[in-house]
C-alpha cells in the first residue's frame, strides 16, 4: 500500500463523547478543538446551533426546542493525530441516531459528573459501547465543585457499571478546596489554578511531592497520598491490552469548566486510543483500513437539511482506503453505481466540500433518496456487505393514523419510508392492523409528525401509549394470543415477527414465570 495513505489512516482517531446532559459534554468538546487549534475561542460550539441552516425547515424544530437534532462530526489535529468526534444528541433529542453513532466509532469517552456519578444514559449509551467491546476512557468532571469521594466514585464506576477502572490520576482536594491532580501516569502533580511555569510538580521515587511545596502541609495532599497508597496496593494494574478490549477504562479527574486535566487527559488518550480498526463484512471476512480499496458503511441519514431540494445526507464512516471526490463507488443492496460528485466533511466552524477522506474519517454523501441505513459503499470491482447495524429496543410507543382518512396513500408511503430510513420503528397490531410506532426518545416521534407533514403533506394523529418493555419471541410457534392479558400486548414489527409489548418489567416477569416455555429476548 501507498505509504503516504497508509500514515494518514494510522494518524485518524475516530471517537464518540457518552455521558448524561449537563456532565459537561460540550464544555470538553470545546477546549479539545480549542487545543486543536479548530475554534478560536473555547465557547463557540453551542452558539453556532441556530447558525448556517436556520432557514431550513428541518431546522425549525432545533430552534423551537433550542437543541441539536444534528449529530455532527468534528475534526480537528493534535500531536501528529487526526481526531474525529461524533457527537451523541442526548436529553429529549436521544433517539436511535445516538445509538447508531457507537457503531461508527473506535472508542468512546465517558464523562462523568463527580456530584452525580453514573446517570441513566450514560448507562445506556455505556452498555452499547461494551457490546461492542470498544477501548473506554473515564473523564470525571466537575472537580472545581464539592462532589463525590473519589473512591466511591470509583467504587460505582466498578459495580454500576461491571468494568475495572484504573486512576490515571487522583484529585488532591475538590471544590473549593481543589488543589490539583496527583497524575499517577506521568508521576507528576498538576497544580490547580497555577502560573504555567508551575503547573507541574516532580515527585520522589517514594512517589511523595519532591519539592518544598505548601500543598504538603494540606490535609487533602495526605488524603490523596493515602488513597493512592491504597489503589496501589489493591486497586487494579494498568493494562494496556485491557484498556483496548474494553475491560479495564482509565480514569482522569478534572475540570471541563476551568480547563483543567483536559489537555493531560487529551494527551494521554491519544497515546491509547485505537487507530481506525477492522471492520466484519457480512461473511464474516474481515476488512483491514489499510486495504486499498475504499469501503465504509452508512450509519446515520439526515432528511431535509434544505427542504426546497429534498435533500438527504447519508453519513459514511470509511472503514478502509481512501474517498476521493469524484470517484465511483457501488452501493452493495442495489449493486448500482454512482460517481461521487458532492460530499461533505463536517469541520468544527463549518461544512466544506470533502476532495479526499482515509479509513477511520466521516464523510456526508449527498443524497436522494438511494441510501439507507445499513448500506454498504464500496469503491472496488468487489462488493460486499458490512455486518448489519444492530436494531435496538425501542421504549416508547404512540398510535399514529392519518387525520383525513383520504390521505391514506400518502401516510402509509410516508410510514414506509421514515422507518426504511430507520427514523422510526414500525409495529403492527394483529387483527385490527393499527399502527404502532416505537421509540428510543421522544424527538423520533416529533422528528416524524413534523416530516409527515412536510414532506408527504399527512397530518397524522398520534395516540402516545406510554413506555413499555419489547420483547421479542425465540420460538415463535409457541405464541398464542390468549396469553396477553391487560398488561400485554402482542403486535408484529416490519418483518412480521410477533413482539410481546409490557406494561413494565414487572409483567414481564410475571409473564415469564407463568410461561416460561416462551422464550423471550430483546433487541440492544
Ligand atoms: P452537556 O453538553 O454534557 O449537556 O454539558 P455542558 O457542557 O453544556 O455543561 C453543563 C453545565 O455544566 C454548564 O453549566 C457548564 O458550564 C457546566 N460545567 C461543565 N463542566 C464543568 C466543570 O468542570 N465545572 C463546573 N463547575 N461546571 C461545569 P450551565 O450553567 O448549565 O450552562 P452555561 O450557562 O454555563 O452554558
Amino acid at each position: 500500500m501507498d505509504i503516504k495513505l497508509q500514515d494518514e489512516i494510522l494518524k485518524r482517531r475516530t471517537f464518540a463523547i457518552i455521558s448524561h446532559p449537563d456532565a459537561g459534554k460540550t464544555t470538553i468538546t470545546e477546549k479539545l478543538l480549542y487545543f486543536g487549534g479548530a475554534i478560536r475561542d473555547a465557547g463557540t460550539v453551542k452558539g453556532k446551533k441556530s447558525g448556517k441552516f436556520a432557514t431550513s425547515d428541518w431546522m425549525e424544530i432545533e430552534k423551537q426546542r433550542g437543541i441539536s437534532v444534528t449529530s455532527s462530526v468534528m475534526q480537528f489535529d493534535y500531536n501528529n493525530c487526526r481526531i474525529n468526534i461524533l457527537d451523541t444528541p442526548g436529553h429529549q433529542d436521544f433517539s436511535e441516531d445516538t445509538y447508531r453513532t457507537l457503531m461508527a466509532v473506535d472508542s468512546a469517552v465517558m464523562i462523568v459528573d463527580a456530584a452525580k456519578g453514573i446517570e441513566a444514559q450514560t448507562l445506556k449509551l455505556f452498555k452499547v459501547c461494551r457490546m461492542r467491546g470498544i477501548p473506554i476512557f473515564t473523564f470525571i468532571n466537575k472537580l472545581d465543585r464539592q462532589g463525590k469521594e473519589p473512591l466511591a466514585l470509583m467504587e460505582e464506576l466498578e459495580e454500576v457499571l461491571g468494568i475495572q477502572s484504573y486512576a490515571m490520576n487522583w484529585p488532591i482536594g475538590m471544590g473549593k478546596e481543589f488543589l490539583g491532580i496527583y497524575d499517577r501516569f506521568h508521576g507528576r502533580i498538576e497544580q490547580f489554578r497555577t502560573e504555567e511555569s508551575e503547573r507541574f510538580l516532580p515527585i520522589d521515587e517514594d512517589g511523595e511531592l519532591a519539592v518544598d511545596h505548601s500543598m504538603k502541609a494540606t490535609s487533602y495532599y495526605t488524603e490523596a497520598m493515602e488513597d493512592i497508597m491504597l489503589l496501589n496496593e489493591a486497586g487494579n494494574d494498568f493494562d494496556e491490552k485491557k484498556v483496548l478490549s474494553g475491560d479495564l477504562t482509565p480514569v482522569f479527574f478534572g475540570s471541563a469548566l476551568t480547563n483543567f486535566g483536559v489537555q493531560t487527559f487529551l494527551e494521554t488518550y491519544l497515546q491509547f486510543a485505537p487507530t481506525p480498526q477492522p471492520r466484519m463484512t457480512e461473511k464474516e471476512e474481515e476488512i483491514n483500513p489499510l486495504n486499498e480499496d475504499f469501503s465504509g458503511f452508512i450509519f446515520k441519514i439526515q432528511a431535509n437539511m434544505n427542504p426546497a431540494h429534498r435533500d438527504r445526507i447519508a453519513f459514511v464512516r470509511i472503514v478502509s482506503g481512501r474517498f476521493d471526490r469524484g470517484m465511483t463507488v457501488t452501493l452493495a443492496r442495489t449493486g448500482k453505481t454512482y460517481k461521487v460528485t458532492q460530499s461533505t466533511q463536517f469541520l468544527a466552524d463549518d461544512r466544506e466540500t470533502v476532495e479526499t477522506a482515509v479509513a477511520g474519517d466521516i464523510i456526508g454523501l449527498y443524497d436522494v433518496g438511494n441510501y439507507q441505513i445499513g448500506d454498504t459503499v464500496v469503491g472496488g470491482k468487489k462488493a460486499f456487505t458490512y455486518e448489519k447495524l444492530p436494531q435496538f429496543t425501542p421504549e416508547l410507543f404512540v398510535k399514529v393514523t392519518a387525520k383525513n382518512v383520504l390521505k391514506s396513500k400518502h401516510f402509509h408511503k410516508g410510514i414506509q419510508q421514515l422507518v426504511q430510513e430507520g427514523a422510526i420503528q414500525y409495529y403492527k397490531t394483529l387483527h385490527t392492523e393499527e399502527i404502532i410506532l416505537g421509540a428510543v426518545g421522544q424527538l423520533q416521534f416529533e422528528v416524524f409528525e413534523h416530516r409527515m407533514n412536510n414532506e408527504y403533506n399527512v397530518e397524522v394523529r398520534m395516540e402516545p401509549i406510554g413506555s413499555k418493555v419489547a420483547r421479542w419471541i425465540e420460538n415463535e410457534e409457541e405464541v398464542k394470543e390468549s396469553m396477553t392479558g391487560p398488561r400485554s400486548m402482542l403486535v408484529k414489527d416490519r418483518y412480521d415477527k410477533y413482539v410481546f409489548l409490557f406494561e413494565n418489567e414487572f409483567a414481564t416477569r410475571w409473564f415469564q414465570d407463568k410461561y416460561d416455555h416462551i422464550k423471550l429476548y430483546n433487541l440492544l
